[in-house]
């Protein structure tokens, strides 16, 4: 027994040319198929298992960001230093929500966010390094998200219009990010006077 509901009506497709939207039909039986993928429809036209293994490497990313920003937060108090100290605690806090934010949209799209911490500095982008004095320490930050700017920006690039919800996501880290390698580069110009 076989339904005509989910077939395309004769002569809507030109060969070569994909038409605006699907039929209302079309639509709603494939939205019935699979639905144990939950958010992701046979729409999704990127490659879903290159996606969650992206988003597990930014995840990486934003955990060394936040396990290094909370260090050197502590090493600022240590050293009296309030001011950045307290920037650096801000940082750590938004590398969390970005990190969340990451590992939220892993899960929609029916992956495992990675928190293991075996491997974890090797799947990172960015680098987890200690810094003894409070340049150093600003500097390295900065380094971090100088990384964190470039491999998200590809990330963006990569993904194009085959998965705008997890672009426009890492869109919005991005501009954190920029934000964030801003700030830094304020208190290494007001520590320099
Ligand atoms: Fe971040
Ligand atoms: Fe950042």
């Amino acid at each position: 027994m076989k339904k005509a509901a989910g077939k395309n009506k004769a002569g809507a497709e030109k060969p070569g040319k994909r038409p605006f939207l699907s039929d209302i039909k079309t639509l709603r039986a494939r939205a019935r198929r699979h639905m144990d993928q939950g958010a992701v429809t046979e729409g999704y036209s990127a490659d879903r298992d290159t996606v969650v293994r992206i988003l597990n490497e930014a995840l990486a990313t934003e955990i060394v960001c936040v396990l290094r920003y909370r260090r050197h937060h502590f090493m600022a108090a240590g050293i009296h230093a309030q001011a950045v100290a307290a920037e650096f605690l801000e940082h750590a806090n938004e590398e969390q929500a970005h990190a969340d934010q990451i590992a939220g949209r892993i899960t929609q799209l029916g992956g495992e966010p990675n928190f293991s911490p075996e491997g974890l500095s090797s799947r990172s982008h960015s680098e987890y390094v200690e810094g003894t004095t409070l340049v150093d320490m600003i500097q390295e930050d900065l380094v971090a998200e100088r990384v964190a700017i470039e491999s998200y920006s590809e990330i963006i690039r990569y993904l194009g219009n085959d998965d705008p919800t997890t672009r426009r996501l890492m869109e919005s880290i991005l501009a954190m990010e920029e934000e964030h390698a801003d700030d830094l580069k304020t208190l290494l110009e007001t520590l320099a006077t």
